[in-house]
């Protein structure tokens, strides 16, 4: 299909709208209930500095690839690579990308689904009169209709969130969203520190321990931030193919690397303190994920004056920043239908939307009547959580930055960050060198390393 000059093509209206939708994107469920638990067990302090470093070196240099492949092309993750490398193979990683998103999102809606049930459940104050929490969060996401009721529902407003468009859907939607996320966890970080007890928690999470820091611990520190900055599978190529030409690139990037950190360390500082004050349990034999948010922090609910308020906005900020990072998802997916395949942008979001949808119902009964169905192992939630995290996210950071590094090449790379040699930095040249030799080793190593060693990413 032919390309649209770039005059009438859809875009960010403001600096502001692409940081909110970008770093909408990339804090996710990853940030709440990942990071602080996974911070908090590996060293805290230690952790965090590795992770803050990887951050610095890695993500924001591969965001910035991202961001120019996206910028350069004017077109979505598969027609970018298509047009940078004409006649190459490399329109590929496109397509492991537009895959990537397909699996991502099928798993991903699903747990967002289940925010909503708790955050219902919050409200009715089932939540908090609920004695078997364990049996509670089995009972439901393994019932045949709920689940799959709730997933439909965050694919519905993921859909019409994207069918809107840029500067109509995903940057109004973001920009009033992702500054009402980041009070609300102010506002229960408040609550959480203030608690009597907290301060243990805030110590521990702070205060480093370099003596439980090894190779894995820092291989985990790199691909959690690779994966919370949403890197690898041309989200912000997408993104940036939407960003206008003016647009500082680095400084776009560093100030959506650093909100997604400040949030993940707001989020830890919400998290780990209520859970020391309350004591409801050891902090090492909890493992991050779902077990954390529905059935750890509702005992603290619990345990907490006034506990319900607070696990009704906890519910509903796990849910909007979910909704912000599927939306981004989606957006790759309809992009493409929309530009390779000719498709309006309504029936490219009704497609996509529908047939993730099929997959994502099927991710969400593996917890309950399809429990039994096995693929090597793994069911098919686990089976597509695996495979995107751990193996499609991290071989597709790897082929972008092979990508710009070698075969975008330096001058076209640096023309594209500096605006058309508009802006200057003497910092530019050490990005591009950290693209081409640092970080493909760095995510060389995570990439196989990944595929061995489990909760790496
Ligand atoms: N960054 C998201 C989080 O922290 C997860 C994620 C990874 C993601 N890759 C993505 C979200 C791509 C949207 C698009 O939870």
């Amino acid at each position: 299909m032919a390309t649209l000059p770039s005059g009438n093509r859809d875009s960010f209206s403001s600096k502001f709208g692409v940081i909110a939708a970008a770093a909408g994107s990339a804090v996710g469920l990853g940030n709440i209930w990942r990071f602080p638990l996974v911070t908090t067990q590996n060293g805290g302090g230690a952790f965090l500095l590795l992770y803050v470093g990887f951050i610095i070196f890695i993500g924001i240099p591969v965001m910035l690839s991202e961001f120019s492949i996206g910028r350069r092309a004017q077109l979505n993750a598969f027609g970018s690579f298509k047009k940078l490398a004409p006649k190459t193979p490399w329109y590929l990683v496109g397509s492991l990308g537009i895959i990537t998103a397909f699996a991502i999102l099928s798993f991903y809606s699903a747990v967002a689904g289940w925010t909503l049930e708790y955050l219902v459940q919050s409200l009715t104050g089932k939540l908090l009169h609920t004695d078997d929490l364990v049996k509670n969060f089995s009972d439901f996401s393994s019932n045949p209709y709920r689940p799959v009721v709730w997933q439909l529902v965050i694919m519905t407003i993921t859909g019409l969130v994207v069918y809107g468009g840029i500067k109509k859907g995903i940057e109004k939607f973001t920009k009033i969203l992702m500054p009402v996320l980041a009070i609300l966890i102010a506002f229960v970080v408040i609550r959480s520190v203030t608690l009597p007890g907290a301060m243990k928690g805030v110590r521990y999470l702070f205060i480093p321990d370099w003596s439980v820091v090894n190779f894995k611990t820092v291989l985990m520190a790199l691909g959690q931030a690779a994966f919370s900055l949403s890197v690898g599978m041309g989200t912000l190529i997408t993104y940036g193919s939407y960003i206008q030409k003016d647009n500082h690139l680095l400084k776009t990037a560093s100030q959506v690397a650093f909100t997604d950190t400040f949030i993940a360390i707001l989020a830890s500082l919400m998290v780990i303190p209520a859970i020391f004050a309350f004591s409801v349990g050891s902090i090492d034999q909890m493992s991050p994920g779902p077990g954390l948010v529905f059935e750890v922090l509702p005992l603290v609910f619990k345990a907490m004056p006034g506990g319900v308020v607070f696990a009704v906005i906890f519910f509903f900020l796990l849910c909007v920043a979910a909704l912000t990072s599927t939306i981004s998802v989606l957006e790759v997916v309809v992009a493409y239908l929309k530009e390779e395949l000719g498709f309006s942008r309504g029936k490219a979001t009704l497609i996509a939307s529908v047939s993730i949808s099929v997959l994502g119902v099927l991710a969400t009964l593996s917890f309950g009547v399809l429990s039994g169905f096995h693929i090597i192992g793994k069911t098919i939630f686990g089976l597509l959580d695996f495979a995107s995290a751990n193996i499609m996210l991290t071989f597709g950071a790897l082929l972008i930055v092979v990508f710009v590094g070698w075969k975008l090449k330096k001058e076209n790379f640096l023309d594209e960050i500096s605006n058309g040699a508009k802006l200057k930095s003497s910092l530019y040249r050490v990005v591009f060198f950290i693209i081409k030799y640092i970080a493909p080793v760095a995510i060389g190593i995570i990439a196989v390393a990944a595929l061995f060693i489990k909760g790496i990413t």
